[in-house]
């Protein structure tokens, strides 16, 4: 059977199964998060330019992208839309950030990539489809199940007061039709610390997606088109197939820092949790904070070892800091 049918027919039978342990099985995948962390931090994931042998079957670079994140649109959405929960104009945003993100990312981004023939280990690529169908289904159940809402089931009570809509109470168990409807912009308890907060979430969100899509279309551009069997060349300096093919990035995204593409979709995730308060959308920012540091400080030190001339006030993520 296909992965995305068998993954369909799975997510149903679990569902119930899901709804009563979602706050134990959050903090299972925060762990899981944290383990990946520690492995990442000793080991560079061998793809793009960290791609070396030894780790077993391989698949062309652009079709793993596909495959890789096309598995969290369809869990997302299937989640989401399966659910009973009110599809109300927040609930709708949130799930047309979540898309605007990743349609573009499964989409998109892989066709876009100029690595030609070049290939990524199944191992590093099945890793992420697990990761993506975890992380599309927490958040899609969660933002399709009201009563998976609310920060009490995830922190004991102890959520940010004011500053949080009580999703998860306003919603209960058995809550009727038209009290669910009323989950809409206007009937949510405003205040000035929710409306900060919607206000910075949003521009962390957009903010955060520009910078990430602009620096990422920049650094796919740095290849240059002769460039796309970079799998096929060899740098005699470094012997690391396709190294040749790397150049300094000049952009001023990058004046400060190496990867500002990854700083940004940090900063995106980090938006959304603060706009939707849902606990997976919080262990979502983690995990992705978890996911993506290892890579950029892996980035910053290849770029110092094979680029002699690398501006040295450069730092990995961080202006001046990390
Ligand atoms: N949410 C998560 O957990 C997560 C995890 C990882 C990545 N991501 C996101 O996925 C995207 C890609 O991440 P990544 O680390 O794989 O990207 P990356 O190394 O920054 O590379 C992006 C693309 O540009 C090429 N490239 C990068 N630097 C170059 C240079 N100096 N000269 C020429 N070409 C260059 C790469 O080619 P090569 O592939 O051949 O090196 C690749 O095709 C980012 O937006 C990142 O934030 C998200």
């Amino acid at each position: 059977m296909p992965a995305p049918a068998l993954l369909l027919s799975v997510y149903p039978a679990w569902r119930q199964g899901l709804q009563d342990h979602y706050a134990l099985v959050l903090w299972i995948w925060l762990g899981l998060g944290l383990l990946a962390f520690l492995g990442s931090l000793r080991t560079d994931a061998p793809y793009g330019r960290h791609q070396r042998g030894g780790w077993g079957p391989e698949l062309n670079n652009r079709l793993a992208w596909f495959l890789m994140e096309v598995p969290v649109l369809l869990c997302f959405h299937y989640a989401f839309w399966t659910g009973p929960g009110p599809k109300t104009g927040p609930f709708l945003l949130f799930a047309g950030l979540f898309s605007l993100h990743y349609g573009y990312r499964a989409l998109i981004y892989p066709w876009r990539l100029r690595t030609g023939r070049k290939r990524m280990p199944w191992a590093v690529a099945s890793m992420a489809i697990l990761f993506n169908i975890g992380n599309g289904t927490l958040l899609g159940h969660g933002l399709g199940h009201p009563t998976a809402f609310g920060l009490e089931g995830l922190l004991g009570g102890f959520g940010p007061g004011d500053l949080g809509w009580n999703w998860g109470q306003g919603l209960a168990a058995g809550t009727s039709a038209a009290a669910a409807s009323d989950m809409s912009w206007p009937t949510l308890p405003w205040s000035g610390g929710a409306l900060a907060r919607v206000g910075l979430g949003m521009l962390l969100f957009l903010g955060g997606w520009t910078v990430n899509v602009v620096a990422d279309n920049y650094l796919i551009g740095l290849r240059r088109r002769s460039g796309e069997n970079a799998s096929e060349t060899t740098n005699a300096a470094t012997g690391q197939s396709g190294t040749s093919q790397y150049r300094i990035p000049q952009h001023p995204l990058f004046r400060k820092v190496s990867c500002p593409n990854h700083g940004a979709e940090m900063l995106e995730w980090i938006g959304f949790a603060l706009l939707t308060m849902h606990p997976a959308a919080m262990v979502f920012a983690a995990w992705t904070i978890l996911n993506v540091l290892p890579r950029s400080l892996a980035h910053h030190r290849w770029y110092r070892a094979h680029f002699p001339d690398y501006p040295p006030e450069r730092k990995a993520l961080v202006p001046g800091v990390l």
